[in-house]
């Protein structure tokens, strides 16, 4: 049997670099064992915490309840037809290789969400995204595997309600499901996502000719480690705060007021705004506070300049929020796990 350790340093295992400890402490790499350890679970009276690689949690309090690090492999590919191939990977999987697997074999749909940090496993959870594409464009279904009643469900994307860094695994049925696996379905012939204003940019700085999705790869990998802290030198867990949306009309009042302001249309008619932009003209970017601040490259990514325990950084987040309402009257929501 998988042993249950004590007391475990969390440190390694988030981005953020938090020093919490975990009471209880296991891994697993196949649904039998983790089917095993929830049943020998010491301590039955808090769920199971599911971890993947710690790249968008916060650790606020110490973990008094079973931690349990999913390492499940495999990369396979299920169902082939003329136009895609169907993958399934494996919850524990690194999500960036996976993304370079894809690159190797030609088959397209995530280049451009190269580099971003975390497990396969956690890529439906906030429906992850980037320069223009959400995963829930490449999702096919994945396998879960339901902490109480110890079933594995199949959910389709109708099931997940994806939405913006959303999904019902973040809302409804937090805590309820473990994800072992997600099948994608990549495309055989590339349709290219250049949209983002920034990756145009950068393609025509690499003096590109021929596009290809490891052109665009490389582009995405060359604008993300010009902005974002890499959490191996500076502990972060990307943007801490969602970007906010509000209707049209409030958005064209705070831009009369503001006319910097940054937004972008959101099909159903209300507005996107920066939070990177407001935080910024809140004045808290390139703060610091103890161990604790707002990056100084990027405002939307708290950072853990060495020390600084989860409730520093979870101050310093609600400082921000009672800031940015205080000036622009717009409530920010935070993206990371809080637990
Ligand atoms: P974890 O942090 O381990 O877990 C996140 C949440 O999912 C937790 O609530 C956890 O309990 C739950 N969970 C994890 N695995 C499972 C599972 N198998 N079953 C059930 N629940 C599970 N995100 C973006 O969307 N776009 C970006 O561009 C982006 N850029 C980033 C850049 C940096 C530098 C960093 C540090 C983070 C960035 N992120 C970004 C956030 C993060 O990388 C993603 O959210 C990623 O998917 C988290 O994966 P993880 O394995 O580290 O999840
Ligand atoms: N901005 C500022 N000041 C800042 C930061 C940003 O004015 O300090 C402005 C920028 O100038 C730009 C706008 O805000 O006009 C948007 O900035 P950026 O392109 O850097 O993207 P973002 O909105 O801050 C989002 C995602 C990122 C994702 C990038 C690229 C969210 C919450 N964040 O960031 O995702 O990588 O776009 O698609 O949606 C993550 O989720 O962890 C993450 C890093």
């Amino acid at each position: 049997m998988t042993q249950i350790q004590q007391n475990i340093p969390l440190r390694q295992y988030n981005t953020l670099g938090i020093d919490t400890v975990a009471r209880y402490f296991a891994a697993f790499s196949s649904v039998n064992e983790l089917s095993e350890l929830i049943e020998n679970n010491p301590n039955t009276g808090i769920a199971p915490l599911i971890l993947g690689g710690g790249s968008n949690i916060l650790f606020k309090n110490h973990m008094n309840g079973l931690v349990l690090k999913n390492d499940i492999p495999g990369l396979n590919i299920v169902k082939e037809d003329a136009d895609h191939v169907y993958v399934k990977a494996g919850a524990g999987e690194v999500w960036h290789k996976f993304v370079q697997y894809c690159l190797q074999q030609n088959w397209a749909g995530v280049e451009n969400l190269s580099l971003i940090p975390g497990c396969v496993g956690a890529s439906p959870m906030q429906n992850i995204g980037a320069y223009g594409v959400e995963i829930k464009e490449v999702f096919e279904e994945l396998e879960a595997f339901h902490v109480n009643d110890k079933t594995v469900q199949v959910f389709r994307a109708a099931d997940c309600a994806f939405g913006y860094r959303e999904s019902v695994f973040k809302g409804k049925y937090r805590n309820q499901f473990v994800i072992l696996n997600v099948t994608y379905r990549l495309n055989k012939k590339p349709t290219f996502n250049t949209s983002y204003g920034a990756i145009g940019q950068e393609l025509e700085r690499m003096g590109v000719q021929d596009l290809s999705i490891q052109a665009v790869s490389q582009a995405v990998i060359n604008i993300r480690t010009s902005k974002l802290p890499d959490p191996a030198k500076i502990g972060n867990a990307g943007s801490f705060f969602k970007n906010p949306s509000v209707d049209a009309a409030f958005y064209e009042q705070l831009k009369k007021a503001y006319p910097h302001l940054v937004g972008y249309p959101n099909a159903d008619g209300t507005v996107k705004l920066a939070a990177g932009w407001l935080i910024e003209q809140s004045g808290w970017k390139g703060y610091r506070r103890g161990d604790a601040g707002v990056h100084e490259k990027q405002a939307l990514v708290l950072v853990n300049y060495g020390n600084a325990t989860g409730q520093d950084i979870y101050d310093l987040s609600e400082d921000v929020m009672k800031s940015v309402h205080s000036k622009f009257g717009v409530e920010l929501e935070r993206e990371v796990n809080v637990v």
